[in-house]
């Protein structure tokens, strides 16, 4: 089977380091390790750490850490991997595989495209979901999600807090995915790498508190600031299963760095993950004002919602040009690199990450501004 391009990631590799302004981040302004640990000889401590080899599904201090933000679990049934791209890679490779005669995920629409490509990657297929624009809402629609599950699903893959659109879904939505897949007897892969960076209320619940059909992933790439530990993690309910998606790993990368485990031990403890949220949630909220009168002050070209959680928006604009065409000439001429909704299948979309520097937001903002003149 042909892999197909991952597009956004692709076009993010080629030009997030060479542009002036990045606007693709969908996390916030990256952590230093001077910030994480402040105190020097805290600092001193883990830095001293010998660079070897790890235990390969994550220390029992971190995955007992990890445990505890999943009621029910404990360390069994986490495994750490490099990043929610391995947790998901695994998952996927894992369900595709184990279970005969099962070949498709159906996944919720518009997304990540990761699941996409690498289910078709791995020989499967996909069958969509969707998001729906409702009333200024995006809702999934579950009569649809109902008609898509066959004797050939593996599981259903969701995305929660949502990328691109940064769409919550609340616990009566779970509560009606976990009860389909229930019924069907599949496992729901929750991808909640957006958790814990809402605009403003509580914490997206998890799917996994709901379900015993509920498999989470997550990782310190967005909420928590810290992309370049490469750290995530998988709950699985079943611990054979999470023993049995530990194995997956053997083949991918064998173990998280042993710097990366303890860096994210200490970060992800009750009162720093409590300080990282919320310096997070000051960022979203800080920049999306910023977003947001930039969009109020261009309504006849954009609508744009607020995203319940992570630091990107999804408008929908009404140019001449597609989205494709108009990101191709912001970054040719103005050297300003965003998404086009082409890379998730909706064409009259943008994706623009807001969570990076507030200065560069508003000259990138400015920039597109001369680029919109040249196309009135
Ligand atoms: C929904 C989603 N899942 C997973 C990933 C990959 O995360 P990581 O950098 O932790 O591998 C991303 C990255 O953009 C994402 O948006």
């Amino acid at each position: 089977m042909k892999l197909e391009a991952f597009e956004m990631e692709r076009m993010q590799s080629e030009w997030e380091f060479r542009v002036d302004i990045n606007l693709t981040e969908s996390g916030v302004e990256p952590l230093a390790i001077t910030d994480l640990i402040p105190d020097e000889k805290e600092r001193m401590q883990i830095l001293q750490t010998k660079l070897s080899y790890s235990q390969t599904n994550g220390t029992i201090p971190l995955r007992k850490t990890i445990a505890g933000m999943y009621p029910g679990a404990d360390e069994d049934n986490v495994v750490v991997t490099n990043g929610g791209a391995e947790a998901n890679f695994i998952c996927i490779w894992n369900f595709l595989h184990e279970q005969e005669g099962a070949n498709e995920i159906v996944m919720m629409l518009p997304n990540y495209m990761q699941v996409y490509g690498v289910t078709k990657g791995l020989s499967g297929s996909v069958a969509p979901f969707h998001l729906r624009m409702k009333e200024g809402q995006w809702i999934p629609d579950l009569e649809e999600l109902k008609k898509a599950i066959t004797k050939k699903t593996a599981a259903i893959a969701i995305c929660n807090p949502n990328n691109p659109t940064g769409a919550t879904l609340g616990t009566e939505y779970l509560k009606g995915i976990a009860e389909i897949a229930e019924d069907a007897d599949v496992w729901v892969l929750s991808d909640e790498i957006y958790q814990g960076a809402e605009l403003e209320g509580p914490m997206t619940p998890t799917i996994y508190d709901l379900s015993e059909k509920a498999i989470v992933t997550n990782s310190l790439s967005k909420s928590y600031g810290l992309p370049g530990l490469r750290l995530g993690w998988i709950v699985a309910p079943v611990k054979p299963h999470a023993k049995q998606l530990w194995s997956y790993s053997d083949y991918t990368t064998i173990c998280p760095t042993i710097l990366s485990d303890k860096l994210a031990t200490y970060a992800l403890q009750p009162k720093t993950r409590e300080w990282i949220l919320d310096r997070t949630s000051r960022i979203v909220k800080r920049h999306w004002s910023v977003m947001k009168d930039w969009f109020d002050e261009r309504s006849e070209i954009f609508e744009c919602i607020a995203p319940g959680a992570a630091a990107i928006c999804f408008p929908k604009h009404n140019l001449s040009i597609s989205s494709l065409e108009l990101v191709d000439r912001l970054l040719k001429e103005k050297s300003l690199l965003i998404i086009p909704g082409e890379h998730f299948g909706m064409p009259t979309y943008l994706r623009i990450g807001f969570g990076y520097s507030e200065d560069k937001l508003k000259r990138g903002l400015a920039l597109f501004d001369e680029m919109l003149q040249t196309l009135k």
